[in-house]
């Protein structure tokens, strides 16, 4: 059986949720492989709307197995919260969740230093982070102070170093950021409760995916965030702190690279952007407004407006090229129903000349003005569309012209939050 990434082609929120439970139900095993809590992925079944944080979102889906593999940052308090959450709405959690022995664990004093390192950055330099401790977890992790699952379980070996750890990290608070510090008592305790509940989800799970490997289970990956916010080709600093490409996933699962067969990339019809950074496309006017309001672009991990913006293709490319992506799930273009006309950045302008590559340099990208081409709306509500011959000749022709902008072929098109509301293009359309 193939394995298959689902991954952000954008800034995150492109409805990668979505598309991994509705194709949940041809896998055995839904694997995140990095980011936190600070991923937001809805899921709406039913009527029903489910926020996934942590736990991947083929939980929703009975009889299947989900991972959260090592390169995860696991806020073990959260964890527990969203797994109580999910099982008081009558979701079964329990020996169809893995949490991987290597994964690292974000500890209160990360979330702090988080929420005292945005304050202090001045203006221009706010990143706009979760607040999740998503960075300073990631950090710990590379210098090599970090805990991991595995170290939490191991109750004496915990004690005996947490005081010095937090310690450590009270006297940055204190000394250079000048808040509040962390209890230490609180932030053991809070970690022995949450590691003794989670204690028999956490094992070996590269182990463990390599025998669903062996066996032929059907594999899916659910990534988090999106390309622009990779560590190291998006636009760094306004990044997270992993690598959000289909490249992170070896690394994030202990699966060799060759264990994944298909990257379906997700992308939104249009853009959005949650914190600060460069974003080209923007439109911070009644064109974004109406994205905004049709599409509902409110943070699901935060609540925070999403910023708007027309699709760009230049980002399109870039990421389909990062990814290697074999397909493309194409979201939300339903919301593009009332639009006259829609617009595609199919360039830039960099300093008087024409690119068509994505700079590295976020202050470059800052500078690039798009160069649009206008295309024709098409006024139809396309939501009740579940074949390629419902959707009006303009859709199609917007579909076109952005699978060939971005370098791959649309192969879903989703065109409303409930799983139903799909298209799946058959070949010859
Ligand atoms: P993720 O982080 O990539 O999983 O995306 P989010 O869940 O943060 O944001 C996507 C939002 O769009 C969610 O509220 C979804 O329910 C919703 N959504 C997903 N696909 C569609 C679609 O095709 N049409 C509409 N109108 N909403 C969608
Ligand atoms: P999903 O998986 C959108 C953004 C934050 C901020 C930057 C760094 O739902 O697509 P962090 O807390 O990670 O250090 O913040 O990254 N960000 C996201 N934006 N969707 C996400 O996840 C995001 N996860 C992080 O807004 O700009
Ligand atoms: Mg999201």
């Amino acid at each position: 059986m193939k394995t298959m990434a689902v991954v952000g082609l954008q800034w995150g929120d492109e409805g990668k949720g979505k598309i991994v439970d509705l194709l949940s139900r041809q896998h055995d095993v839904i694997v995140r492989c990095q980011g936190g809590s600070n991923a937001g992925h809805t899921v709406v079944v039913e009527g029903e709307k489910y926020a996934l944080h942590l736990v991947p979102s083929g939980i929703l889906t009975p009889g299947k197995m989900n991972v959260i593999g090592n390169g995860v940052v696991i806020d073990p308090v959260g964890l527990v919260e969203e797994i109580e959450d999910l099982r008081g709405r009558g979701v079964a959690v329990g020996e169809n969740l893995m949490v991987s022995d290597r994964a690292h664990v974000v500890m209160s004093y990360h979330r702090a230093l988080d929420r005292a390192q945005e304050r202090k950055r001045s203006g221009g330099a706010k990143i706009g982070t979760t607040g999740r401790g998503i960075g300073p977890t990631y950090a710990d992790k590379y210098r090599r102070g970090g805990f991991r699952m595995g170290d939490i379980l191991d109750r004496g070996f915990f004690e005996r170093v947490v005081a010095e750890r937090v310690a450590e990290n009270n006297f940055l608070l204190r000394e250079y950021f000048g808040v509040e510090e962390v209890s230490p008592e609180g932030t053991a305790a809070e970690i022995v409760r949450a590691a003794d509940f989670l204690r028999p989800l956490v094992t070996d799970t590269a182990l463990q995916l390599r025998k669903f490997i062996a066996e032929g289970k059907g594999i899916l990956f659910e990534g988090a965030q999106g390309a622009l916010l990779d560590i190291d080709y998006g636009t760094y600093p306004y990044v997270t702190s992993s690598n959000t490409t289909a490249a992170g996933i070896a690394t994030g699962t202990g699966l060799p690279p060759s264990a994944i067969s298909e990257v379906l990339g997700v992308l939104k019809a249009y853009t959005t952007r949650v914190g600060t950074g460069p974003f080209p496309t923007e439109q911070e006017n009644d064109v974004g407004e109406k994205l905004r309001e049709s599409g509902g672009e409110y943070g699901a991990t935060t609540g925070r407006p999403r910023r708007c913006g027309w699709f760009d293709a230049v980002v399109a490319r870039h990421s389909v090229g990062l990814n290697g992506c074999t397909g493309i799930a194409l979201t939300k273009i339903d919301v593009l129903d009332g639009f006259e006309t829609v617009k595609v950045c199919t360039a830039y302008e960099l300093d008087g000349r024409r690119i068509e590559h994505f700079p590295a340099g976020a202050a470059a990208v800052e500078r690039c003005k798009p160069v649009y081409e206008e295309i024709s709306g098409w006024k139809v509500d396309t939501s009740e569309a579940r074949e390629w011959a419902d959707l009006p000749a303009e859709a199609k022709l917007y579909v076109a012209r952005l699978e060939k902008l971005a370098g791959c072929r649309v192969t879903m098109v989703s065109v409303g939050r409930e799983r139903s509301a799909v298209i799946m293009r058959s070949e010859g359309h």
